[in-house]
Parts: structure tokens; sequence; C-alpha cells
């Protein structure tokens, strides 16, 4: 019997319903500026998602927002996971307490005063990661990843949240169970290990960074091959040094190329440890 569900979600004061017959990915729109729709896996296991081109929310199926991020204006993101709120400026981050109204105005006007305190970022985005750590439809971003890559021919609008999905399993520290991996769509460039060994660098390297993936599995629809890649393994340095820096989280906004390498690499690398 087919999957039935209605789903509601609220984004920009605008409330749209999808109608589920199906499992799998479920597009209501796709296009150069925006993707939206699901993806069931079954009955109880879906999650929603609209990307544009500088905002994009990823939702319960219940309305609830998972992840959430915005362009503010010139140089200015704001960033929500579960209930904490960031607002990135630069390469800098804000936590944003509650009593400041989430409308762009108040959250412009709120981030033009504030200095950085790294304690209180790093606090908030832990206890943030943390929680969406035991949310179960964030298991299902890679399989979202993977379908909307499949589905999708390769809108450029895509990019940065396929890179957003990577960084949220990364720092929520999710293991995908093998049901929900997208694993199956990499089996052929698993299987020739040789041949891959050949024509790749040093994909096992260095516990695996500039594979653009989870750990050592990589998500090829990122760089196109599950090579060493000179921008994600920059990236993924980068992340090491400080992940909770804009460089980390927003990569996009620095030019990330997976031949030439990441634009924000060396900015990033100066603001050292974290
Ligand atoms: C949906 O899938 C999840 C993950 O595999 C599982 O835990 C859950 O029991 C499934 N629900 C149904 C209704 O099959
Ligand atoms: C892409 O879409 C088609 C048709 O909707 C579907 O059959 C296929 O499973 C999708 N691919 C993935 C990886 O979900
Ligand atoms: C960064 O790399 C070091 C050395 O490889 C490792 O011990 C540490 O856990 C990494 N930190 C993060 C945040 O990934
Ligand atoms: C990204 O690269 C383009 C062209 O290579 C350049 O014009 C632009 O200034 C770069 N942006 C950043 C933020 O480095």
């Amino acid at each position: 019997m087919a999957v039935l569900m209605r789903i509601g979600l609220a984004l920009a004061g605008m409330i749209f319903s999808c109608v589920f017959a199906d499992r799998g990915l479920q597009l209501k729109s796709s296009s150069g500026d925006e993707v939206r729709g699901c993806y069931v896996y079954n009955q109880t296991l879906a999650v929603c998602f609209n990307v544009q081109k500088d905002a994009i929310v990823i939702l319960k199926t219940t309305g609830e927002r998972l992840v959430q991020y915005y362009n503010l204006g010139p140089d200015m993101f704001y960033y929500q996971v579960m209930d904490q709120s960031f607002i990135a400026r630069g390469p800098s981050m804000f936590f944003v307490p509650d009593e400041v109204s989430r409308e762009p105005e108040s959250l412009r006007a709120f981030a033009k005063d504030q200095y950085e305190n790294e304690e209180t970022v790093r606090h908030h985005f832990q206890a943030a990661v943390s929680e969406l750590h035991y949310v179960p439809e964030v298991r299902l971003l890679e399989l979202v990843s993977a379908a909307l890559a499949d589905n999708t021919t390769r809108l450029e609008i895509l990019q940065p949240f396929h890179t957003l999905c990577l960084n949220l399993l990364q720092q929520a520290e999710i293991k995908i169970p093998p049901e929900l991996s997208a694993e199956h769509g990499m089996e052929d460039d698993n299987a020739d290990t040789h041949d891959r060994e050949e024509r790749c660098s040093r994909p096992q390297r260095n516990r695996c960074r500039g594979m653009c993936g989870l750990g050592c599995n990589c998500w090829k629809w990122i760089c196109g091959d599950c090579c060493w890649h000179l921008g994600c393994y920059q990236h993924d340095l980068c992340c090491n040094y400080s992940r909770f820096s804009t460089y980390c989280l927003f990569p996009y906004s620095y030019n990330l190329s997976c031949s030439k390498g990441f634009g924000g690499y060396k900015k990033c690398r100066r603001m050292g440890w974290r």
C-alpha cells in the first residue's frame, strides 16, 4: 500500500503542502533558483528541504526546523541549528540570544556591535550539534544529498547544500546505519580499488582527508569521483583547525574548487586551533 503523507512546511511566511504517494525523493520544485521537496524513507522517517541561492532550510515533516541558513546582507549570514542561532559576519560567528528578535533587521542591528566570543559560540554550537545527533531525520541527509545529485543534473545552487549536509553529519558525529547510507551508489567505485588507487593519488592516507565525504566514505557527487581533491583536503584541514569558523561551515562563500583548492584555506589556518 502506498505511503500517504501530508506535509506542511512553513518558509518565509508561505505555507505549502506536499502529498506523497511514494518513497524516495519527492521534488515539488527544481530549478536553478529553488530546489524544494522531501525525501521519504518510510512511513515514519522523512525529511524536507528548501534550497535557494541564499537560503537553505531542512525540516521535519511536522514543519519543525532542524537547520536554517540565510543571507542577511553583505558578508553576513543567519545560521540556526536546532534551537541555537548564530550570525556569521565575515569570518566570525556570534551567538544570538533568545531575546533578540529573529527578524532580519533586528539580527543585522544585533550583529553590528558584537565582539566574537569564541567560548560562547563553541558552547552553543556544541549544544546544538549534540542535540542534532539524536534526531533520526538527520541520518537521511546522505541519501537526500545523493538523490538530489542524481536527479537534478548537478544544479549549481545545490553545492552549498551538499557541503552543509556533510558538515552537519560530521559535526554531529553521526554514524549512518547501512540501510540509510547512500553507499549503493558508490559500489562501482569501491569495488575496483585497484583501479582507484591507480587513478587516485592517496585516498586512504591522512584519515582519508581530501576524499570529499564522511570519513573514508566519499560523496562522489561533490567532486565527481572518489579521488583525493585539493579543495576537499584544504577544507577538511580547515575544519580540523577551526570547526566553528565560517570557513569551515560555509566554504562556498570563499570559493571552493575541487582541483584549484579552497579560497578560505590560508585565512582559516591563520585563525589557529580551536
Ligand atoms: C523506518 O525506518 C527506520 C530506519 O530504518 C526504522 O527505525 C523505522 O522503524 C521504520 N519505520 C517503519 C514504519 O517501518
Ligand atoms: C531519482 O528519481 C527517480 C525518479 O523519481 C527515482 O526512481 C530514483 O530513485 C531517484 N534517485 C535516487 C538516488 O533517489
Ligand atoms: C584534528 O586532527 C588531529 C590530528 O589528526 C586530531 O587528533 C583531532 O581530533 C582533529 N580534530 C578535529 C576537530 O577533527
Ligand atoms: C572567487 O573566484 C573568483 C574568480 O576566480 C573571484 O573573482 C572572486 O573574487 C573570488 N571570491 C572570493 C570570495 O575569493
